[in-house]
């Protein structure tokens, strides 16, 4: 392979990596283990005095890993560099999810800032992982964006529905029974529909049951990822701090 950073950006872009864009999505990524073939910085110096300030753990990496380029080639390279000036190329690194905790399903999710918010939610929550159905990539650059480099702090893959793990499973709706008069399992899957169309009929025949956040009448919905956060903050709420 090539020196020259351009060059290797490009033929990494082209053999499936995906972009990390901005310091945030570089420092998760470092953090939880992520495989970066290329990082680049406009200014190093720079970066590693942020991370010095916001991330100490993460400067011996990000020194080793970084590459200085020109802000022009850094330009050139990612559509639309982040303030931070930092981006990377990360082999993406989908997997099963953990069952040790709920693992959160996306029926078909359309809104590519919504599962990036919900693989986020997922990781800070310490939920089992995140399982997407449909034809939407859950590791779009757009997703890892939102997501802010977390996929490598949880689990993020793509399945059909009649491949999800085992194990009960709730599924999220209006019209379902109270969700504050349950307790939700660690090895329970809680299933949330489409931004537009709600649940499929094929996640409704594989539910267990249907559970309803608290809503007041006349509002119709919640936000996909708002749903997920209410969720799984039910979940952490029920157990004691460790
Ligand atoms: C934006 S909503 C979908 C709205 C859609 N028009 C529908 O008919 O269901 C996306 C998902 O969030 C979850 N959700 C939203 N509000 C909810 C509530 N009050 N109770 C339970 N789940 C909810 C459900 O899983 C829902 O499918």
């Amino acid at each position: 392979m090539t020196r020259d950073p351009a060059d290797r950006w490009h033929a990494l872009a082209a053999a499936g990596t995906v972009l990390l864009d901005g310091f945030h999505a570089v420092k998760h990524a470092v953090r939880f283990g992520a495989e970066l073939p290329l990082a680049v910085t406009a200014d190093k110096a720079a970066t590693l005095a942020l991370a010095r300030d916001l991330a100490p753990d993460t400067v011996p990496a990000l020194d080793t890993l970084l590459t200085p380029v020109a802000p022009a080639t850094l330009a050139a390279l990612v559509p639309r560099p982040h303030p931070t000036g930092v981006a990377a190329l990360a082999v993406p690194a989908p997997r099963a999810p953990a069952r040790t905790a709920p693992v959160v399903v996306l029926d078909n999710p359309r809104h590519l800032g919504n599962i990036g918010a919900v693989v986020r939610l997922a990781a800070g929550a310490g939920a089992g992982g995140v399982v997407t159905t449909g034809t939407t990539d859950p590791w779009h650059p757009a997703v890892l964006r939102a997501a802010a480099g977390l996929h490598w702090a949880t689990a993020v893959e793509r399945r059909a529905v009649d491949a999800l793990p085992d194990g009960p499973l709730y599924a999220l709706d209006p019209e379902g029974d109270d969700l504050r008069s349950v307790t939700v399992a660690d090895g329970a899957l809680l299933a949330f529909g489409s931004e537009r169309a709600g649940l499929s009929p094929e996640m409704r025949a594989r539910a267990d049951g249907l559970l309803a956040l608290p809503m007041r009448p006349r509002v119709s919905s919640y936000n996909l990822a708002t749903s997920v956060a209410m969720t799984l903050y039910h979940w952490m709420a029920a157990r004691r701090p460790a």
